[in-house]
């Protein structure tokens, strides 16, 4: 008899993806991944260009959606033909950091952290500049809040893009090549930083890298090799 290909909703599961298939015309990029993130967990997934990292990491994010398969968070099932409730979740639940900071040039790191908080629309104008301004301090930026992102270097930069993604307090930051684009000095500080956070806000990350240091330091390293993921 075979085994059953069940496996109950766990309390400290977080994100669950389930035989995640995606194919882009002929190329089959994702073919049948299995993932679990667990609460207060830092994954980072590793594997050459072209595995597959980003597309499965914007699944996860519902940025994307998977031809076949399923994504779970804290136990329910996400329904991807309702985009109201895609963008409810990634208000929600979901942080985004990526290689590139997206800041908006014409506004200041104040404001472009209140971006995602205004666009949930569950807070005050008050009440959003304080949780912003309580984040660019925790993440060392008390003397930047005012500064428009070309007044800013990348490792600045690139911090007030992770006090935007906290503004919802989400429960899971999806971080795609976050050190992408920053020196050995700032990287390393990103990596504690993300320690920090997990062990402050309660927090799981997801991040794809390319930097084995920062892979060395998270709670578990996976690779993406072939479609799939093996730990
Ligand atoms: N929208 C798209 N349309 C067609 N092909 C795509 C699309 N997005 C990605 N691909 C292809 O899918 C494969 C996986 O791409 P993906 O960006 O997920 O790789 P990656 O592992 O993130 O690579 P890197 O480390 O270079 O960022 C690549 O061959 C890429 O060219
Ligand atoms: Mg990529």
């Amino acid at each position: 008899m075979q085994a059953l290909p069940l496996r109950l909703y766990q309390n400290e599961d977080m994100i669950e993806a389930k035989k995640i298939y995606k194919n882009y015309g002929d190329l089959s990029v994702l073919k049948g991944v299995d993932f679990i993130v667990n609460k207060k967990e830092i994954v980072t997934i590793i594997g050459k260009s072209g595995a597959g990292k980003s597309t499965f990491l914007h699944i996860l994010g519902t940025l994307d959606f998977p031809d076949k398969g399923e994504i779970w968070y804290e136990g329910e099932k996400i329904d991807f033909s309702k985009e109201k409730n895609l963008s409810d979740l990634r208000n929600q639940k979901i942080g985004f950091v990526f290689q590139f900071h997206h800041l908006l040039n014409e506004f200041t790191a104040l404001e472009n952290v209140c971006i995602p908080a205004m666009i949930a629309g569950n807070m005050s104008d008050e009440n959003m500049k304080r949780k912003a301004k309580e984040y660019l301090y925790y993440l060392g930026l008390k003397d930047r809040i005012s500064h428009k992102p070309t007044q800013l270097s990348g490792g600045e930069a690139q911090r007030v893009a992770i006090a935007r993604a906290m503004i919802n307090q989400p429960k899971v930051i999806l971080a795609d090549e976050p050190t992408g684009n920053l020196d050995k000095t700032n990287s390393e500080e990103m990596h504690r930083l993300f320690i920090k956070m997990r062990d402050d806000f309660d927090q799981s990350f997801i991040i794809v890298t390319h930097n084995l240091e920062l892979a060395s330091l998270s709670d578990r390293t996976v690779k993406m090799e072939d479609g799939n993921i093996i730990d």
